[in-house]
């Protein structure tokens, strides 16, 4: 059967494994799908062997997905866009590089959650890698402004620089959100802030008359953040496992021609928000 797997460092939280062998078993594909731990810096080596051993495809996860970028010798647009891959399929001496994330965040807010986002404000917190790659797919989505907010308020200005001309897009840094008026209709919270317990420097009032509060990372529970937007009424509270799902779900699509459900993974691997 052709082999896939999930490479990373560390590895072995990854869902990964569970979801593809999950949706192998739904669309009866035969295939095999393992996780590999690259040491730090061996992600090439590692890899030329996998490919060697008749690989077909990989999941990137960190801190290798610059490292996938730059392996690849062909890229899609929204590899290209995000300057990472956290997808790729070997075609003979073909390495193509995919990034699904942004695309998945996209499908779980406006497909599992039913938000829309097109004539919406919404907000982005952070503009690491992980927003980065939902810069674009939200801009798809014809938001009415899509609002950046960083600490550094230098990386917002070099983010919106790039995207320039692609929508609405406006960078500001998180002092200045307190003079809202209204508040925004999605927030994402983008940072790594949650992953150490702490909560970006974010005025309560952003969540005014939110309907979406979605956190990236997943598997933390009720972060700070969550718990902000529930102290101020957020009625949708959401944590990256269903966009996990979905960019899963779109690799497996891309490598194998069929399109898995996603609702009984997402519904198997949810942790409560409690
Ligand atoms: P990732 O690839 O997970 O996005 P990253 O590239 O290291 O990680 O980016 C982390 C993002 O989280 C950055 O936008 C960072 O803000 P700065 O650029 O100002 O450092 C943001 N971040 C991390 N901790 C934060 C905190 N406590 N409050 C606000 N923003 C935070």
């Amino acid at each position: 059967s052709d082999r896939y797997a999930v490479i990373g460092n560390p590895i072995g939280f990854s869902k990964s494994p569970l979801i593809h062998s999950t949706f192998a078993k739904m669309t009866g594909q035969d295939l095999v799908y393992e996780a590999i731990e690259a040491p730090l810096g061996g992600f090439n080596a590692r890899v030329d062997q996998f490919r060697t051993e008749g690989a077909k495809g990989l999941n990137i996860t960190a801190p290798f997905k610059l490292d996938a970028f730059a392996y690849a010798n062909e890229l899609s647009e929204s590899a290209d866009r995000a300057g990472a891959a956290n997808c790729l399929k070997f075609e003979g001496d073909r390495i193509i590089a995919e990034n699904f994330d942004g695309i998945g965040l996209v499908r779980d807010i406006t497909v599992n959650l039913g938000v829309k986002m097109a004539g919406r404000r919404v907000l982005m917190l952070g503009v690491g890698g992980a927003a980065r790659g939902a810069l674009l797919p939200f801009l798809r989505q014809e938001p009415s402004e899509l609002v950046l907010v960083n600490r550094t308020l230098s990386k917002a200005v070099a983010l919106a620089e790039e995207f320039a001309g692609c929508g609405p897009l406006i960078v500001s840094g998180y002092a200045e959100l307190a003079d809202l008026a209204e508040g925004y209709d999605v927030v994402v919270n983008a940072t790594s802030a949650s992953l150490r317990g702490e909560m970006p420097p974010l005025p309560g009032n952003v969540f005014r008359g939110s309907e979406l509060a979605y956190e990236l990372a997943y598997g933390k529970g009720l972060t700070p953040f969550l718990q902000a937007a529930r102290a101020e009424g957020v009625a949708k509270l959401a944590d990256g496992v269903g966009m996990l799902v979905e960019q899963a779900a779109e690799a497996f699509a891309w490598w194998r021609g069929v399109r898995p459900g996603t609702a009984q993974v997402i519904a198997e691997l949810t942790v409560p928000l409690s």
